[in-house]
């Protein structure tokens, strides 16, 4: 069973999740880059990325290698802005038709994921959504993220 974590990650939670994960199930990872990044420092990330959200933009990413038919399962994660998954991920699930099994994972500061999950699943009808994770501030939680890591990669494909 082949599976690929594509994620993006602004200040690092989303970014030490996937590489933590992947080593648990032995995924390939695909890191989504904007093109033009927002900076991880100060409060303008909280406008900038606020308005991508509020705004439905589909900010453009760095060219990628995406070979979907390599993979039997992909998950996906983000973290949270403004209660929806960052805008890259729609930019990457618009770019491609992706009809594989697919989990996803949103880190976040406490906001309730259940929205989002579904609007991502939404925007996916030809996947089977096989599982969901919210995690909280996993950089301030590693032990605890680990757990969940682990719980989790037991109910995947
Ligand atoms: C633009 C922006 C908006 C955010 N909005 C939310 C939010 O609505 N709810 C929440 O729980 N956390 C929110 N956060 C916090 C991030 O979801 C959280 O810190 C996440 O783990 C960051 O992941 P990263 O380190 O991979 O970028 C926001 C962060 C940013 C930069």
């Amino acid at each position: 069973m082949k599976t690929l974590i594509v994620y993006y990650s602004l200040e690092g939670n989303t970014k030490f999740t996937t590489l933590e994960l992947a080593n648990i199930i032995g995924a390939d990872t695909l890191e989504l880059i904007p093109e033009k990044p927002i900076k991880a420092k100060g409060f303008s990330k909280f406008f900038w990325g606020g308005k991508q959200v509020v705004t439905n933009e589909l900010p453009k990413l760095k060219p990628y290698t995406f070979k979907q038919e390599d993979y039997d399962q992909l998950i996906i994660a983000s973290p949270i802005w403004a209660s929806r998954f960052a805008p890259v991920i729609s930019t990457f699930i618009n770019d491609n038709k992706i009809t594989k099994s697919v989990a996803l994972i949103a880190t976040n500061e406490g906001s309730n994921c259940t929205k989002p999950f579904q609007i991502i699943s939404d925007k996916l009808p030809n996947c089977k959504i096989t599982g969901t994770l919210p995690l909280m501030t996993p950089l301030k939680n590693p032990e605890e993220t680990m757990e969940k890591l682990k719980e989790f990669s037991k109910k995947l494909i």
